[in-house]
Order: structure tokens, then sequence, then C-alpha cells
């Protein structure tokens, strides 16, 4: 698909042929706390690496993208996906089509400019970390270029330098999700998940599924039941691998049997990522997800949201307003190449739900944990943090 793309089958779930290829001077992010960092997406002086994830867990296959248009890509077929990485991946993409603009003066790198952002927003609609990424990059370039005698050279490396910003920061922010949340979760048991929002959907350590790792490094003893998550299977494919990556305990189940384990009492506690948390609480997240919440409050088991603040959307007043993604029906009608149903039938495939506030016990995020009623918790902390 792309000029650059690797291939490199992988067998089990032991460790990486690690890239290595890091932005010169810049640490490994939580070397030496985590097993291994996954390489999600990296910053390469040839392009933005990404680690493919469409071909996960069977072959570890990288794809390495030189201009803003393949980020594009990159996001669209998902070959990134879970909000926090899409936002960090736009940025990069940013950087990149400044970095290998031809552009000779600011004026017409401003133009340019415009573009590659129209272009990067209309990849994918509901996790707002990708417009937030975008605006934070869009003000950065107003500033920068705002400053008399500013050289188009100077914009380059202050978009870079942001992006790369944002990188350490979204790791910084789910190691803090991960120490808030962790006294949340049970001493033991099975803790219920749902999609992927782990290292593979943020730039490292995961948003729920940091907060189960942190768990885990304080001495938790965890089992992991990850839904499927029909019908791109992130849970199944993707969860199942990094947590194993991880060693630590993890049962695959198909998205209908949920509610008979909670029933058995097996699931003690829910906690998954989000897309996009309107202003009173309600939470958009992988389709599948609302079922699981309404399931959680019949069975008195708590549900919690862990997800940067780069998700919160104070703009959007209730998740009646959140964009929801539809993908295309080729995703529920096949799979592996496979046709599942007959020619003709009506398909729907929207990609995420939205989860009312009243279900949610509790939302994790790198500022502290949140409680209901969160139209107040929200605001409280929105004006803390600008305070600060
Ligand atoms: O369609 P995806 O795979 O991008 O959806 C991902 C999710 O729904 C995640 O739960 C969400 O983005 C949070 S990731 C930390």
């Amino acid at each position: 698909m792309f000029p650059g793309q690797e291939h490199n089958t992988f067998v089990g779930c032991v460790g990486h042929p690690g890239s290595g290829i890091r932005a010169p001077g810049r640490p490994a992010a939580g070397a030496g706390t985590l097993k291994a960092m996954i390489p999600t997406l990296e910053w390469t002086p040839e392009g933005v690496r990404f680690l493919d994830q469409t071909r996960l867990p069977l072959e570890e296959t990288y794809v390495l993208a030189t201009t803003y248009q393949q980020v594009a890509e990159v996001i669209t077929t998902m070959v990134v996906r879970g909000a926090p990485a899409i936002g960090v991946s736009a940025a990069m993409g940013l950087a990149m089509g400044v970095k290998s603009s031809q552009a000779a003066t600011v004026p017409s790198l401003a133009a340019e400019f415009e573009t590659m952002c129209r272009t990067l927003a209309a990849t994918r609609p509901t996790a707002v970390n990708l417009f937030w990424a975008i605006e934070r990059m869009k003000q950065l370039f107003s500033t920068v270029i705002s400053v008399p005698g500013t050289t188009v050279e100077t914009v380059r490396k202050a978009l870079t330098e942001e992006a790369l910003r944002m990188y350490d920061e979204d790791i910084a922010a789910c190691r803090q999700m991960g120490a808030h949340g962790a006294p949340l979760l049970p001493v033991s048991g099975g803790v219920l998940t749902h999609c992927n929002a782990g290292a593979l959907a943020t730039c490292g350590y995961g948003t729920a599924l940091g907060v189960i790792r942190a768990a885990v490094e304080q001495g938790h003893e965890i089992h992991v039941y990850a839904d499927e998550t029909r019908p791109f299977l992130q849970g199944a494919r993707l969860t199942a691998w990094e947590l194993m990556h991880d060693g630590i305990p993890t049962t695959v189940l198909c998205d209908n049997m949920a509610a008979s384990l909670m029933r058995q009492g097996k699931i003690r506690a829910v906690i998954v990522g989000a897309d996009r948390i309107a202003a009173n609480g309600d939470v958009a997240n992988k389709i599948g997800t609302y079922g699981v919440a309404v399931l959680a409050k019949e069975h008195g088991i708590p549900f919690f949201v862990a997800a940067p603040w780069s998700t919160v959307d104070l703009r959007t007043a209730t998740g009646d307003a959140i964009p929801i993604e539809q993908r295309p029906e080729i995703e529920v009608t096949h799979h592996a190449g496979r046709q599942l149903t007959p020619h003709g039938v009506g398909i729907e495939n929207p990609a995420f739900d939205v989860t009312p506030a009243r279900y949610v016990t509790a939302i994790i995020t790198e500022r502290g944990v949140l409680r209901p009623p969160y139209s107040e918790s929200l605001q409280e902390l929105a004006g803390a943090a600008s305070a600060s």
C-alpha cells in the first residue's frame, strides 16, 4: 500500500523486533517499567512509522507514511486507531506535511497548511482528539507566523517539536490515569473491557488498559475479560495481543457472552476508553459499549471510563450531538475476505455508540477521578486547570 511498508511475520506474542527508530535525543518513554514499548507510532527522520493494526495479531508489519495524505489514509483505514493515537498521528501528519512542503514563503505555506488540516480533519469524525490535535497545531502555526521575520524553517521546527511534545504528553497522561485509576479496580478478580483502549490506541501504556497495567504493577491479581468487539475485532486481536505481551492473564469472549459472565459473578468491574465525552458526561465509545454499561448497572458492577482530557468536549452539550462514524458495510458482511451475509441484505455499521452519563460510575483522567454529576465535576476540573 505504501512505499515504505515492511513486513515482519509475527509468531506468538513474545516481544517486538524493536524498530530502534526514535527522534534524536528523545528517551524511550516508559522504558524500564514496561516490558517493551509497543511501537504504535513513531516519528522518524524519514516519516511517521505506524504498526499496522489491521494485520495484528498474526503479523507485525510497519507502514512508513512520508506525506500528510498517507497519514490521513493510515487513519481512515485504521492502520492506526484509538482516539489518542489518532490525535497524535494527525499532529505528526501536519508536522510531516509542513516539513516536506515545497513552499518558499510563509504565506504560501499557510495556504497549504489549511489544506493539510482539512484533509486530516476529514478522516474520522467521532474521536474529538483528532480535532483537538489539529486545533492545537493550528494555534501554534498562527502564533509562530505572527512573529516578525518568521521563516518557513522556523515553522517546520516548531510544528515538529509540538507533535513530539504531544506524543510524550500522551504517554505521561496515560501513566497519570493509571495512577489515579488503579485503586478503583478490584484487588483480585475479573475486569471486563471492550474494544482496545491500550498502548495500541495511544502512544503507549493505554487509557483503560493503562489503568489495568498500573493496578497489576501495584499487585492486583486481575484477570482481563476482553470482548471480541465485532466487527473490527479490536478486543480479540489487539487487546488480547498487547495484554499477552505484558503477561497479563486475559480471556477473550464473544460480545454476546458478557451478560452471562456477569450473572455468574466473574466480572468485578468494567473499564473502557472513550472517543468523546460530552459536557454532561455522556460517553461515545466503540459500538457495544452502551450495552455493556447497561448490563453492568443491572448486575451492580462498577463501570469506569478512562480517557485523557483531550477526549473531553465541553463544547458538545450531550451525547446526542456527538457525530457517529458509519463504517463501510464490508466490515460486517465479510471476515478475512470471506462473505458472511447474503448478497443485498441491509447492513448497519455504526462504529460508536453513546453511553448516557447515568451508567458511568467514574471518569478517570490524568487530572483526577470525576464522579457524578459530571456536568458539575467536568466544569470544576476544567476551571481548576485553567486557573493553575
Ligand atoms: O474504531 P477505533 O478502533 O478507533 O475505536 C477505538 C475505541 O473506541 C477506543 O475505545 C477509544 O478510542 C479509546 S482509545 C484509548
